[in-house]
């Protein structure tokens, strides 16, 4: 039995979907356990590209099962909206291949409308959200009170009644702090919601249980990460985060298994930096160098199609990253991106304040003065995307992967220079 995790150590879109398809042929299950409709993966598989948002990778694999587990926040419209899209292209799913855990709490029309009330009162500090409700979800899910799991939907009476105080309380909520809020129907809401729950019941289980029969039966099992250890809501850049451990902290949480079961934990990075939405970014280019970045590694969002802020490789965040995971090694994307460059520029330390650290700040503010120590390295220039072995890429490049390695102290096991499955470098 071999239990992998797949996990990024940047601010999510390290290109995780590759390698999670990648690892399918030798794993039979794919759990994803935090985060909801926020996360994009996008990945190439017989010639087609397919962009994953709820579902978890191995979806698209024959034979493989997909698990959603407790820790996710649902919205049952988008997951319908997302297993039709991929039914219409021929891909099957059936309660035989997809399983959702009773447990995972449901988002609300009145989550979406509230994360989009808070962004604005937040004006020039918005958080720069996906506007999916995931936040305002997860908070109703700590508040409990006002709370819905998948499990709820099955118990109309009391669901219907809960809905109706829960609705009756947003609704007091929301036009307060939005004038222009319309009431919400709780009516509406419960119909459409039980309408849902019908069409997703097959796919509706107690995976807690039925991962730990998995784990006792000796199936391979892999878990996928969404977003990245730096959006991680409580080692990441607070508040610029996402509101679930979208580290591997998430794990044991959002699946039910324990972090004592896992062999493998695979970090992934890109070769260079992105983020989406607000927070500090210390390696952020705001020159023609990162629109090329932008432009060559198709830097816009898989959910939102905003364009994704770019930079060097930060090995001070990233090693950060890799710690908080447990990483035992590492997976190096996009290295194709930077073939073009005269220069290549890595992160090794920051200086805050006229302090040279290696130290990741917890304090955003401390993060936001944080300048970049950079280690130049010349730029290959040549293309790299036949490259199949080590000994295939340029001198510079191979320097520059070693340097990522030496400052994560971690050894690279992968490297990919393009979006294909061939295009790779096991190591
Ligand atoms: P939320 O998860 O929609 O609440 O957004 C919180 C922060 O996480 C924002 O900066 C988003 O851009 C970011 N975020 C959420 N999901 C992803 C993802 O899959 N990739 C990259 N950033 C993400």
């Amino acid at each position: 039995m071999t239990v992998t995790s797949v996990v990024g150590l940047q601010w999510g879109d390290e290109a995780k979907g590759k390698i999670v398809d990648i690892l399918t042929d030798s794993h039979q299950i794919v759990v994803r356990y935090q985060g909801g409709n926020n996360a994009g993966h996008t990945v190439k598989f017989d010639g087609q590209t397919y962009k994953l948002s709820l579902l978890p990778t191995g979806i698209l694999r024959p034979g493989v099962k997909a698990v959603i587990g407790n820790g996710l926040v649902v919205n049952p419209e988008a997951l319908l909206k997302e297993i039709k899209s991929l039914t219409d292209r021929g891909v099957p799913i059936s309660g035989e291949n997809l399983m959702v855990s009773d447990r995972a709490h449901v988002i609300l029309p009145y989550h979406i409308v509230e994360d989009a009330v808070y962004e604005k009162r937040r004006g020039a500090e918005a958080i720069g959200t996906t506007g999916r409700g995931i936040g305002t979800c997860y908070r109703d899910k700590a508040l409990r009170s006002h709370a819905v799991r998948i499990g709820d939907l099955y118990h109309p009476e009391s669901f219907r009644s809960r809905l109706t105080d829960i609705v009756a309380a947003k609704n007091l909520m929301l036009k307060a702090l939005d004038p222009e809020f319309v009431a919400l129907d709780a009516d509406a809401i419960f119909k459409s919601y039980i309408a849902y729950a019908e069409q997703i019941k097959p796919f509706v289980t107690d995976t807690t249980a039925w991962l730990h029969r998995a784990v006792k039966s000796g199936a391979n099992l892999l878990f996928e990460g969404a977003q990245g250890s730096l959006l991680d809501v409580d080692h990441g850049t607070f508040p610029y985060a996402t509101s679930s451990n979208s580290s591997s902290a998430g794990i044991h949480s959002g699946s039910g298994v324990t972090e004592l079961e896992i062999h493998r934990m695979i970090g992934v990075v890109k070769a260079y930096t992105t983020r989406v939405g607000g927070g500090p970014f210390p390696t952020e280019l705001h020159d023609a160098i990162g629109q090329h970045i932008r432009d060559v590694g198709h830097e816009y969002g898989t959910v939102t199609g905003r364009p994704r802020r770019c930079g060097w490789f930060d090995g001070v965040a990233t090693a950060y990253g890799a710690r908080v995971c447990g990483v035992d090694e590492i997976a190096v994307m996009l290295l194709d991106v930077l073939a073009q460059l005269d220069e290549v520029c890595i992160c090794e330390a920051y200086d805050i304040r006229g302090e040279r650290t290696t130290d990741f700040p917890s304090h955003v503010e401390d993060l936001a003065v944080a300048k970049p120590i950079f280690r130049r390295i010349p730029g290959w220039k040549q293309d790299i995307t036949g490259a199949r072995k080590l000994s295939d890429l340029p001198s510079g490049a191979r320097r520059y992967v070693d340097s990522i390695s030496e400052l994560m102290d971690l050894p690279v096991k992968f490297i990919s220079i393009g979006p294909d499955r061939e295009q790779s470098i096991l190591l």
